[in-house]
């Protein structure tokens, strides 16, 4: 048998631990891998479409319009190679479109599937995404939809995560929101709310793992910063959501929905009725379709 590739065997057993529910630490391996030396990942940022790359200057107002953000005037492959000095924030997107890099995200989460899976069911949706960013910039308080683990390639960070699910760091409201799509990114945060965080503070060969919609934000150290994030999502993830959109679906209704979680056997029906519908409708589409396909013949 090989020795895993991507995780260390410390790193696989913390993450066992604390999947899928809670944060963990997860050491790896991948910072000395040759796909994120600055030549490979400046090539990377020269290939990709112009869609899955985006960058400005890292100084930021707090009041920033959307439609000026400043940017810098170099291609993506320069961005990569004068990061040190350039001030710049950067974004690889959904990297997994590039072989090379496709092939290794499957090597991690292949590492990481007999508790994964075995868990929250087969992978779904899986995404993988490079950050660099300038010294000291900071990623306000916010949460995600996927499962994600955070990979530190160089340079430091630290990520303070607070738990899933906590209705007094993120109200109900604002969960069912976050599916209707249209809400802010970034959340209101409260200092209060820091007694109940987690300070993960990662270095080369550290990485996070964060469950789906913990809220987190994070303070890059001083040097310029290299992340690898690989997220998925899953069965476990799918009812989560569905189970949001129900309860606000019922909301606009008039009717108050319960918590998540108040009533276990409520939830898992709403979900299933979600599914239910939602497959339901989607089959009336695709006869609709079909029908029209015909009907043009
Ligand atoms: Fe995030």
């Amino acid at each position: 048998m090989t020795a895993p590739a991507c995780f260390a065997p410390e790193g696989l057993r913390d993450f066992a631990a604390a999947y899928p529910g809670g944060s963990a630490p997860v050491a790896h391996r991948l910072h000395d891998h040759p796909l994120f030396r600055i030549d490979a990942l400046a090539d990377l940022a020269e290939r990709l479409p112009a869609s899955h790359v985006e960058h400005n200057l890292g100084n930021l107002a707090v009041d920033q319009r959307p439609d000026a953000i400043p940017r810098a005037a170099l291609s993506p492959g320069e961005i990569v190679r004068t990061l040190a000095d350039n001030g710049c924030w950067m974004v690889l997107k959904k990297v997994d479109v590039d072989p090379a890099y496709a092939a290794l995200i499957n090597a991690c989460l292949a590492e990481i599937a007999p508790v994964a899976t075995r868990t929250t069911g087969a992978y779904r949706r899986r995404e993988a995404f490079i950050f660099l960013s300038a010294p000291n910039s900071v990623t306000p308080f916010h949460m995600d939809p996927e499962h994600n683990i955070l990979l530190q390639i160089a340079g430091s960070k630290t990520m303070r995560v607070y738990p899933a699910g906590d209705l007094s760091i993120v109200p109900q409201t604002v969960h069912e929101a976050f599916h209707r799509g249209g809400a802010h990114r970034n959340m209101r945060h409260d200092p209060k709310f820091d007694a109940h965080a987690r300070d993960f503070a990662m270095g080369p060969g550290q990485a996070v793992y964060v469950p789906v919609k913990a809220p987190h934000w994070v303070q890059n150290g001083p040097e310029p910063s290299i992340s690898f994030s690989i997220t998925w999502r899953s069965r476990m993830s799918d009812g989560e959501a569905r189970l949001h959109r129900v309860n606000q679906r019922m909301r606009r209704l008039g009717i108050a929905p319960g918590a998540p979680g108040a009533s276990p056997g409520t939830d898992a029906a709403k979900v299933a009725g979600h599914r239910l519908v939602k497959g339901a409708v989607a089959l009336a589409r695709r006869a609709v379709g079909k029908e029209r396909d015909r009907a043009a013949y």
